[in-house]
């Protein structure tokens, strides 16, 4: 269907055609040829500009109020939309939580507001230092440090453990900080086929043979934040020690959500603390910017203080923010967050029933990420359209944060989420798509 088209309905709907807006990559529209570095940007400007006058840019939208299961946004052109919130990533509802916000008033009352340092210097902060010693034992590791995002964690702990002479065995869809860090460490990078055991260990094996001195860092992650689907982390574990490789995983999406006590798959595998190295970030479960590196090995606090380029010259998480993550954590250790991770999964289980049953190909496995196909680029971005004016507000995966038409809401679901709600979405989605077929045919594609 899509690949053909090129062109989109005009923001009222009218059918006039609008030129190069639907069915092309954003990568397409940077030109590298121009010497000015700036005005090598100008196409990518106009292609934006070009999708917003069509209504179909859905991106860098402005949530007005607080984060909730229903919610209201601001498109980039001013345009307001209001409907039930699969947009935000806030899976056990605890952005509102009353005894968080307290958490945070009395932090702002006690400590102030804001860091002012590196942890390398004088950054760490009473609440930030508890939360590391209280996040490494509900992680099962001996030690954990904290950072300013998740995006810093990855990063920068992959910078930190390898050297330009090392070698990374990275799954391919593992997450942009992964990949980034693993290409600014080392030219030494593998990309391995998604959840490919086999490949790791053909990779890895080799690598061992032909460079027995090399450190070698395996990456994965939990649950894939594009797929929801999960790896065996146990397999993982298994080559890494046979062959002397040291294992990074990535928790970022299911720590705090996913488990019976809350720490993720890895729980669900009996794998809790085996990973030589665990990250995460605070950012989906736990109310807060901010972002964790565990492990038990005693040198690798000091190596990330001193060596870290995104911890040691970076101000510190806040006291603010690390006192909110101790409340969450406070909760998804208790009887109320067992609670919240049941109606979570039960959300995430009607939401995906319920989009199969009217249609849509459901990717990986339940989690608070919920990825309905779409599929064709043009097709995805009118759905994505007529979904945000009928009232569900979602993000659209496009290329190239995953291959070119295998576009996907990634839809995120969050404890709080009404029954009513999730059945409002799959009636929204399944007609959104519907009248996007149909604006495809009235085009001619
Ligand atoms: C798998 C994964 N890792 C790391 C991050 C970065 O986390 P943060 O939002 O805390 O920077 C994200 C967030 O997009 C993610 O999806």
């Amino acid at each position: 269907m899509g690949g053909c088209v090129d062109g989109a309905l005009d923001a009222r709907g009218s059918g006039r055609p609008v030129d190069g807006v639907l069915g092309s990559s954003v990568i397409e529209q940077y030109d590298p040829g121009r010497p000015n570095l700036l005005d090598r940007w100008d196409g990518h400007q106009a292609w934006w500009d070009a999708r917003l006058a069509a209504a179909v840019d859905p991106y860098c939208k402005t949530t007005l109020g607080k984060i909730g299961p229903a919610g209201t946004t601001r498109m980039r052109d001013g345009a307001v939309r209001r409907g039930v919130n699969f947009a935000s990533q806030d899976y056990l509802s605890l952005a509102g939580h009353p005894a968080i916000a307290e958490a945070a008033k009395r932090a702002i009352d006690r400590y102030g507001v804001h860091s002012a340092g590196s942890p390398a210097l004088m950054g760490n902060s009473a609440p930030s230092v508890e939360l590391e010693r209280r996040l490494a034992g509900f992680l099962g590791y001996d030690d954990c440090t904290v950072f300013a995002t998740g995006w810093a964690a990855g990063y920068g702990v992959i910078k930190t453990l390898v050297q330009p002479h090392d070698y990374i065995v990275i799954d391919r869809l593992a997450h942009a900080s992964l990949q980034e860090g693993a290409r600014n460490a080392t030219r030494n990078v593998f990309s391995v086929p998604h959840l490919s055991n086999a490949a790791i260990a053909c990779r890895v094996e080799r690598l061992r043979r032909e460079h027995p001195d090399a450190g070698i860092l395996v990456v994965t992650e939990t649950v894939f934040s594009m797929d929801s689907d999960v790896p065996d982390v146990a397999g993982l574990v298994d080559i890494c020690r046979r062959l002397g490789a040291t294992l990074l995983v990535d928790a970022a999406h299911d720590i705090g959500a996913i488990g019976a006590t809350g720490r993720g798959f890895l729980e669900r595998q009996g794998m809790t603390g085996r990973p030589d190295v665990l990250m995460g970030s605070f950012s989906k479960t736990f109310a807060s910017n901010g972002g964790f590196v565990a492990s038990d090995h005693p040198a690798l606090k000091q190596a990330l203080r001193s060596s870290c380029g995104p911890l040691t010259f970076s101000n510190a998480l806040s006291p603010v923010q690390a006192a909110i993550v101790i409340a969450a954590l406070d909760i998804v250790g208790a009887d109320e967050g067992r609670r919240r991770r049941a109606r979570l999964l039960e959300n995430a289980t009607r939401l995906r029933r319920g989009l199969q049953s009217s249609g849509f190909e459901l990717m990986g496995e339940p989690s608070a990420i919920v990825p309905a196909v779409l599929g064709d680029t043009a097709l995805s971005r009118l759905a994505t359209r007529h979904a945000l004016e009928a009232g569900a507000l979602v993000n659209l995966i496009e290329h190239p944060a995953v291959s070119m038409n295998t576009c996907r809401w990634r839809l995120q679901v969050m404890a709080d989420h009404s029954l009513r709600q999730i059945d409002d979405m799959v009636q929204i989605a399944a007609l959104a798509r519907q009248k996007a077929a149909g604006d495809l045919g009235r085009l001619g594609a």
